[in-house]
């Protein structure tokens, strides 16, 4: 393989390992947030990144018969804003709630733009060079974060920040649980 295919290459897998870890992050903003309708989309697509991940790994090491080794790189994600770890979930209101969730939409955004021109920039790579299987390979990633993109999109555009804030009033009416019932799965 060429090194500047290997370059491309070995940038997307970066891309894909931080994604899965920029999910997981986003999983949990949206939990300390009470908002299980975002955290469970983002459980869905770190699962489902992951398991591109490790097929995309296993195609560098059966086409390529090379394993590539993850170095530190200034692209990890860092979803998670600063001082969230200073603050109990129960201090946050629905204004800041609002605000977290426009703020986390840009976030998400963001990722997956950058995403798509690192992943876009290895296929053309792969596809003028007639490494044909790798592309397609590649063609098929960029097909779901292009899907993925529209759907962040929708999310902006369709304001579903405003009904998810209305979920959380609802969970403010589910009764506390004790310890006891906690393991018995009953609510008292
Ligand atoms: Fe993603």
């Amino acid at each position: 393989m060429d090194n500047k295919l290997k370059l491309h290459l070995d940038k997307v897998a970066d891309r894909l390992l931080y994604g899965v870890m920029a999910h997981s992050q986003m999983m949990q903003y949206y939990d300390f947030l009470s908002l299980p309708h975002y955290a469970d989309s983002h459980a869905k697509h770190y699962h489902e990144e992951s398991e591109t991940y490790h097929k995309y790994m296993r195609m560098l090491i059966g086409e390529y018969n090379y394993i590539y080794r993850t170095e530190p790189s200034a692209i990890i994600p860092n979803m998670i804003p600063a001082g969230w770890n200073k603050v109990n979930t129960f201090a946050i209101n629905d204004e800041d709630r609002k605000k977290a969730v426009v703020e986390g939409l840009g976030e998400w955004l963001r990722w997956e733009e950058n995403t798509h021109e690192t992943f876009k920039e290895a296929f053309e790579y792969a596809y003028a060079h007639g490494e044909i299987f790798t592309a397609e390979m590649i063609r098929g990633m960029l097909e779901s974060v292009s899907d993925e993109i529209r759907n962040i999109k929708h999310y902006i555009s369709k304001r579903s920040a405003i009904v998810d804030v209305e979920m959380v009033e609802e969970d403010k009416y589910i009764e506390p649980m004790t310890e006891d019932a906690k393991d018995k799965g009953e609510s008292v």
